[in-house]
């Protein structure tokens, strides 16, 4: 079917922001309308969707809380950011237009099974089929061309029923560009609301697939096919419909897929306002080295990133351990100079004991630190008014210092962690080493996400001299976005 012309205004913001328009506009083929069926572009095809099944991660949310239930299965690809953050806010906005937020002012993530989560190939979907003994004529009308690239494919396995269902799929993926699809289908819905959105991999920027066509079109209509090429409604795009961008995705789909080469996999795709995360902290250090070392393995064994609340003292006595932490992602924070009680000590003394472990610290190459946790705990007004940092406890002390005891140190965990929790423990005792890799496994099996203590308040804007005893959703004791900073008196 033709598509409508002319052109509609519109914001083809990141990319041609990038230049990349202009840049490519004379590289685009032009002429035919329709292009053969080239083999080997069938090949890259497959191949391209294959090295994406093999790169993606799979989220599964599965919250019977309020009603509707909401079963979303997601997936994110490390170091396409723009395409989580994107794909993330329309999740959210879904749930909460459903009335799945249950009044409360923010998503509440809630832990799903492990099990839950679909296997990779599940979140690809297989490219339209054609007849190679056409010229690339797509068969997607007749009888036997069967479904695959059509739309819905996840969707249309569940009956329109009583839950929130969304989901999101690679369409095509080749050279810079991959193409997904977002659906999501509510209560009663007949069929789903897709949006399509293109994301280039170098740039990590991320757009709507309006952005490649010359009219405005049905997202739920586009596909590709097997040759690597757009289709709508069964039937390839010709390239005067497409823009100069949509000429350049098209013909990156018939070459081989660049993924990001350096993303770090340990960071979830998915921010704390959409995944159930945990925060692991560990106080006093940095202890012996030797200790510290076997708990880095692990950390990075189990592919986690872990908070350090540090003394200043320690720190200069153990420079290149913190150079370990840092050089590993970990998070590193202020424990003050030498462990004094706030609560007890003279401002001067707060404000000297808070700039001693930050110049300490930032002498390390750990950078200035922007968290801060008082020592005990303990912390006054007089105290909390000239530390210069939020404050951050906790909400499930493991009293790893006091039993001395890994088994205990896990159970705690295992009984206490829920979703936005910061888990006290202290690298300076060997039995919390010891515990360090069962720890690790416990918030996987769990369903928890280990982020820093940073990312897990991403999104909350923290105050100084405020106390944040974990990202609640519900709990007043909590940062949340509908009590952003809960002092306690
Ligand atoms: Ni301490």
């Amino acid at each position: 079917m033709p598509l409508p012309s002319p052109g509609r205004p519109r914001l083809r913001l990141a990319l041609a922001a990038a230049g990349l328009v202009l840049i490519l506009a004379g590289c685009v083929p032009t002429g035919t309308t329709r292009e053969s069926a080239n083999p080997q572009d069938a090949q890259t095809v497959q191949e391209n969707l294959a090295v994406a099944a093999n790169n993606l991660r799979s989220y599964a949310i599965l919250d019977d809380e309020f009603a509707p239930e909401i079963r979303a299965h997601l997936f994110g690809i490390p170091g396409l950011r723009s395409l989580s953050s994107v794909t993330e806010a329309r999740v959210l906005a879904a749930i909460e237009s459903n009335g799945s937020f249950g009044g409360r002012a923010a998503y509440s993530p809630v832990l799903t099974d492990p099990a839950a989560r679909r296997p990779a190939e599940r979140f690809i979907v297989a490219p339209q089929v054609q007849d190679p003994r056409t010229t690339g004529a797509p068969t997607s009308g007749a009888s036997d061309a069967g479904t695959a690239g059509k739309f819905p494919t996840e969707a249309e396995e569940s009956e329109p029923g009583e839950r929130l269902e969304i989901g999101n799929e690679v369409l095509a993926a080749g050279g810079d560009f991959l193409v997904s699809r977002l659906w999501v289908r509510g209560p009663g819905d007949d069929r789903p609301q897709a949006s399509v959105l293109v994301t280039q991999i170098s740039t990590d920027t991320t757009v709507d697939i309006g952005d490649l066509f010359d009219a405005e079109v049905d997202a739920a209509a586009i596909a590709v096919d097997a040759f690597g090429h757009v289709t709508l409604e069964g039937s390839q795009v010709p390239e005067k419909s497409l823009t100069a961008l949509g000429r350049t995705v098209s013909k990156s789909l018939r070459t081989p897929l660049a993924l990001p080469a350096a993303a770090d996999e340990r960071r979830p795709d998915y921010s704390c306002s959409l995944l159930p995360c945990v925060a692991l902290t560990y106080d006093d250090g940095p202890g012996d080295p030797e200790g510290e070392d076997s708990l880095l393995d692990a950390a990075a064994e189990a592919g986690v990133r872990l908070t350090y609340f540090l003394l200043g003292r320690n720190v200069a006595a153990f420079p290149g351990t913190v150079e370990r932490m840092v050089d590993q992602g970990h998070e590193i924070a202020n424990h003050t100079h030498s462990h004094p009680q706030l609560d007890r000590s003279s401002p001067a003394t707060v404000r000297a004991q808070v700039r001693q472990a930050d110049d300490a610290i930032e002498a390390a190459g750990a950078g200035r630190p922007e968290l801060l946790r008082p020592p005990f705990g303990a912390l006054d007004s007089a105290a909390a008014g000239v530390l210069g940092h939020p404050a951050i406890l906790w909400d499930v002390d493991t009293e790893d210092w006091r039993h001395k005891n890994p088994g205990k140190v896990v159970a705690s965990v295992a009984r206490d962690a829920r979703p936005g929790s910061i888990v006290l423990m202290h690298s300076i005792h060997p039995s919390t080493i010891e515990a360090s890799p069962q720890v690790f496994r416990t918030v996987a099996e769990k369903g928890l996400y280990a982020v820093t203590t940073s990312e897990l308040f991403a999104g909350v804007e923290l105050s100084a001299g405020a106390q944040y005893y974990c990202r609640g959703y519900g709990s007043e004791l909590c940062s949340n976005p509908e009590h952003p900073a809960v002092l306690r008196k």
